[in-house]
């Protein structure tokens, strides 16, 4: 996988899993007032399950795909795992119907809480125009502090090496083509129009050169799929000069999965 595909990309989803985990353990383990985290395409992921038992004075919220996630209801089902009570599932096509629509009525929602929305591998399936409704939605929706950590790939599918076109060509087949790509250098701006401010970031290099060795990096591009933390710009924030960006903090691992000699 790892040569075929985007060097580094097999790994680079443990490695985005543990960013992303670590990162809001340490927004919450900081976290004073009540908070919620609302995890959209959340897929098979289990973040949301273990940390709601992790830290029961925050609500969880996981939104997918109807099809998607009542099959993981079912596995859940299965193998007799009970979903914490702070822990929602939420079934919604994000590229169809606003937030506002499909967090309607449930009791547990705080539009006024501390929020950090998590998008693990999501927005290069949304349309430009539903990514900037989303963003949109979700500034409207939440009305206290806003954080939104999420990936976003930097080049469209028609880059790269021929397998890496050839693989992209079949994930299209069963409709998993990039529909959004965002180059880092235009994300500030890209964010500023939708009045959210770029705070951290990890690039897909220094993501991988985290925890792999320096032989393993040689084909690693320096940007994919990054990571980005972003915060919901106040009124005075938005004419304020711009802050520095920061690195989104990591766990510091000596190389987690040696590949074979080459
Ligand atoms: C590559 S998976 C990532 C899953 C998970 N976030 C992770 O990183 O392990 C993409 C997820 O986005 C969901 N998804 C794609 N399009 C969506 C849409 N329009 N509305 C809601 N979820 C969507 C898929 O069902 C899938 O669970």
């Amino acid at each position: 996988m790892d040569r075929l595909f985007i060097p580094g990309m097999t790994q680079h989803f443990a490695f985005r899993k543990r960013l992303c985990e670590h990162r809001l353990a340490s927004a919450l383990s900081s976290c004073v007032a009540p908070a919620q985290i609302i995890i959209l395409g959340a897929g098979f992921d289990t973040l949301a399950i273990r940390m709601a038992r992790q830290y029961p004075a925050v609500t969880f919220f996981e939104l997918d795909l109807p099809q998607t996630q009542r099959r993981k209801v079912g596995i859940l089902a299965d193998i007799r795992h009970s979903l914490p009570p702070n822990c929602e599932f939420v079934e919604a096509d994000l590229a169809a119907v606003a937030l506002e629509e499909a967090m309607r009525g449930k009791a547990s929602f705080q539009a006024g809480a501390i929020t950090w929305v998590v998008l693990e591998g999501v927005l290069m399936y949304l349309t430009e125009s539903e990514v900037r409704a989303l963003f949109t939605s979700l500034r409207k929706l939440l009305t206290g502090s806003l954080t939104i950590l999420f990936g976003a790939t930097c080049t469209s599918d028609a880059k790269g090496n021929w397998s890496l076109r050839m693989i992209n060509a079949l994930l299209a087949k069963s409709l998993e083509s990039t529909k959004w790509f965002c180059p880092s250098n235009s994300m500030p701006g890209f964010l500023n129009d939708l009045e959210f401010r770029l705070e951290e970031w990890m690039p897909y290099y220094k993501l991988q050169s985290a925890y792999r060795a320096e032989a393993e990096l040689q084909n690693v591009p320096k940007e994919d799929e990054n990571y980005y933390v972003v915060r919901k710009m106040t009124r005075e924030e938005s004419s304020a000069p711009s802050r520095a960006i920061k690195e989104i903090p990591l766990i510091p691992l000596s190389p987690l999965i040696p590949l074979e000699a080459k």
